[in-house]
């Protein structure tokens, strides 16, 4: 038989698969064949999700929450959304101004779609989070991509936006804090940049899904808590993965102005419509149940990153900022001479260590590493990785 040939759309020729599910699909395939292989691909707690949400969420399907409901979430998880958003951000929406998604994942895509035209420019600093630029492109919209180096302590400067506007500006995102780098922006840096944003009519994707997760006293503060003006630019996007370590649940949430949300939910219904019904009973039991273990989560984390980063200190050529938030290091390559997509196969083939290319997230002289795993694997896989450079001295 001729095989048939498989002619895609062309707006799919320009996206990639995203890397950090690549990296983590290889090593996992490596490891199911008995290989010993440290993995800092992937972006996802190794903790279990905490037992009372997974209670929550048997006991929603014992009591028969397993049919369709309604589009843009379950009433009670939307309203305690609304109010989390209140209690720890200082934002104030009605829950009809709450979309829940398939994940943080989801809120941005759906964003996307909704927000950009063929044509449009979407501001993305770097290095960015791996879907972002995909999404705009799905969107048949331009990515326009804003290096924001170490010299800005990865971050966006007010300058950097200004000087990447155009009339086709409409949208720019967001992330703090950031993967890859674990940055997290002030509040002083994100009222700087509203006030070029608004000054400019942009929206604003305001991604804080790692909001928890923050280190050594910073605070997390959302952009549109910054005064109205912002408030009614900006899209708040989050999700539970992170925090509660529900990464396969796929709950997340998006809230902003009502007739984007509105147009959100019009295409969630076409597209997937409701999350899981009863995952949404573990979302709201995390979000009205104790906290301690988020706590206890982030302690770990922290103590985790400074494991990473002594072993890191010692390491001849690699540079790594310490990370405020998330929980990955960004670390610098350029000194070994070696692009990261080199690095990291070598890394991954010669001494069975999974880290993601800085050039996933538009930044070739980086690698990400993931410390969302256990100690005894970091001690090994920094003793692998501290070889594997003395090798390449
Ligand atoms: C910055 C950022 N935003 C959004 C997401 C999406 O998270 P999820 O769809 O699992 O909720 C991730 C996941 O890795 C992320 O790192």
């Amino acid at each position: 038989m001729v095989p048939v040939l498989a002619r895609l759309a062309d707006r799919f020729s320009q996206i990639q698969p995203s890397a950090t599910l690549v990296i983590t699909a290889k090593a996992r395939a490596l490891q199911a064949q008995g290989v010993d292989v440290c993995s800092f691909g992937a972006g996802e707690p190794d903790f279990d999700t905490p037992a009372h949400i997974r209670d929550a969420a048997k006991r929603a399907l014992d009591q028969g929450k397993t049919r369709y409901g309604p589009v843009a979430g379950e009433p009670a998880l939307r309203r305690a959304i609304a109010h989390k958003l209140h209690q720890d951000n200082g934002l104030t929406y009605n829950p009809d101004q709450i979309l829940v998604t398939n994940g943080g994942k989801q809120a941005i895509y759906n964003l996307t779609q909704v927000l950009l035209n063929p044509g449009d420019e979407m501001i993305i600093p770097a290095p960015y989070w791996v879907s972002y630029p995909e999404m705009a492109r799905l969107a048949g919209a331009v990515p326009v991509i804003v290096p924001a180096g170490a010299a800005e302590g990865y971050k966006l400067t007010p300058d950097l936006l200004r000087a990447a506007l155009t009339p086709r500006s409409r949208l720019v995102a967001l992330n703090s804090p950031n993967n890859p780098t674990g940055a997290v922006y002030s509040r002083e840096e994100l009222a700087a940049l509203a006030e070029v944003i608004v000054a400019a009519g942009l929206w604003v994707i305001s991604d804080e899904i790692y909001e928890k997760l923050i280190y050594d006293g910073s605070e997390h503060v959302s952009i549109a808590a910054l005064g109205p003006e912002i408030f009614e630019r900006t899209l708040v996007c989050s999700g539970f993965a992170k925090a509660y370590a529900m990464t396969g649940w796929r709950v997340g949430f998006v809230a902003g102005p009502k007739p984007i949300i509105d147009a959100a939910i019009t295409l969630e219904g076409h597209s997937t419509s409701n999350v899981c019904t009863f995952a949404q009973y573990g979302a709201l039991a995390a979000l009205e149940g104790p906290q301690d273990e988020v706590e206890q989560m982030r302690q770990v984390f922290g103590q985790r990153r400074d494991a990473m980063l002594e072993h890191l200190r010692h390491m001849p050529g690699l540079y790594a900022c310490q990370p405020q938030g998330a929980f990955y290091v960004f670390i610098d390559i350029r000194e070994t001479g070696l692009d990261s997509q080199v690095f990291c196969e070598r890394l991954l083939d010669e001494f069975k260590v999974a880290a993601v290319p800085g050039a996933a997230f538009g930044d070739d002289h980086h690698i990400r590493l993931s410390y969302a795993t256990d100690l005894a694997t970091i001690e090994r896989g920094m003793n692998r990785l501290a070889t594997f450079v003395q090798g390449l001295a």
